[in-house]
């Protein structure tokens, strides 16, 4: 560009406890960090994936974006969890035009949803003298324009509506640069949605959201213990000392309990991947994970052990310049985790430049 400014796109990661946003600027191979920010939403701003007060949504954002100095008037934000359905589909071998014609027929036999109420997505992954392989994207047109009401509200304009699943993998391939020998799963667990990607190099072989995240162990602890939420979410995050006369011994076969159901959920997920595909070979190497549900303490090892694989947690600034006198070590290593699905998301931002 000659004159003025590039534009700047910011990644917008509306979960369902909080709001990330991240800004990047660079090329794709040699990006920098150029803001970062992170609230809190209050309880049942989003219920299911839908966002209830959009007021509240909206205000959070334009308050991130002022207390971190985002200046990005345009977003990339993503969505995931029941609106979303991905599927990896085998067809005959078609042109272009062929493809672009047949594929509103091809999805509605994979979508349960009428192809009339949601945004229809594809892309060619694969071809062979045999086959093409086309994954395709699907959601539910209401759950996009909730998102984008909010985004509109705050006076941002999205211009990019990504899938979290896909954008956690984005947010891989820039910081790991993979090659096609690799194989692993990456895992976000967030507050009440866990993405789960299997990635050969830089192709999605399966994905799958599950609702159940780090909310659940809260759920667990509030119940079983008769705590409120500020109680058992200090109690999870390691602050036993918030409840006063709470036995230690009593908090750890709760959240044993609710990492069974993950662990459960991830096999599930690879045992549904091998049926659909005729891949038998395919070797899962190791987990990445990340989300802020990741951090409970023992968590990946705790997975590790019952999946029996190696589970690392997912550098998201690996690969990403970061000017430490601007942002703290501590703190970005703090937050790590959950800013991984806005990273990816603003690693797009930056290809539209
Ligand atoms: N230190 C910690 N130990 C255990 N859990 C933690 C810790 N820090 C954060 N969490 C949990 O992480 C979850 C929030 O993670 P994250 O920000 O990734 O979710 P989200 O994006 O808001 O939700 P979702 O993607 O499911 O809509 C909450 O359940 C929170 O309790
Ligand atoms: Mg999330």
């Amino acid at each position: 560009m000659l004159f003025g400014k590039k534009k700047s796109v910011a990644g917008l990661d509306v979960g369902s406890s909080s709001i990330k946003m991240v800004e990047l600027d660079g090329k794709v191979n040699s990006l920098n960090l150029v803001s970062l920010g992170y609230e809190n939403l209050p309880d049942n701003t989003i219920v299911d994936g839908q966002i209830m007060e959009l007021n509240v949504v909206s205000d959070v954002i334009q308050s991130v974006c002022s207390n971190h100095q985002i200046n990005a008037n345009q977003v990339v934000t993503g969505v995931s969890g029941h609106s979303v359905i991905i599927k990896n589909i085998v067809l005959p071998p078609m042109s272009q035009e062929e493809l672009e014609e047949s594929i509103d027929w091809h999805a509605e036999e994979h979508i349960p949803y009428d192809l009339s109420d949601v945004n229809l997505d594809y892309q060619v992954t694969a071809e062979t003298p045999e086959a093409t392989q086309v994954l395709i994207a699907a959601c539910k047109r209401e759950r996009i324009d909730n998102i984008k009401q909010a985004i509109q509200l705050a006076g941002k304009s999205p211009i990019v509506i990504d899938v979290d699943t896909f954008a956690l993998q984005n947010c891989y391939e820039i910081n790991y640069q993979p090659d096609a020998s690799q194989v692993v799963t990456l895992l976000n667990i967030g507050a009440s949605t866990m993405n789960v990607n299997i990635v050969q190099g830089t192709r999605s072989l399966f994905t799958r959201d599950i609702t159940v995240g780090g909310s659940q162990f809260t759920d667990v602890l509030q119940r079983s213990l008769g705590l409120s939420f500020q109680q058992a979410e200090a109690v999870k995050r390691g602050v036993s000392e918030a409840v006063e006369g709470l036995e230690e011994k009593s908090i750890e076969p709760l959240m044993s309990n609710v990492t069974e159901i993950v662990a459960m959920e991830i096999q599930k997920t690879f045992d549904f991947y091998r049926a659909t595909s005729e891949d038998n070979e395919t070797v899962v190497q190791k987990i990445l994970i990340s989300g802020g549900g990741s951090k409970l303490a023992g968590l990946a090892e705790d997975l590790s052990a019952r999946l029996e694989l190696p589970v690392e947690v997912l550098d998201p600034f690996r690969n990403i310049k970061v000017d430490t006198r601007k942002f703290d070590p501590d703190y970005l290593s703090e937050i790590m985790p959950e800013m991984a699905v806005a990273v990816g998301l603003a690693a797009r931002g930056v290809e539209l430049r």
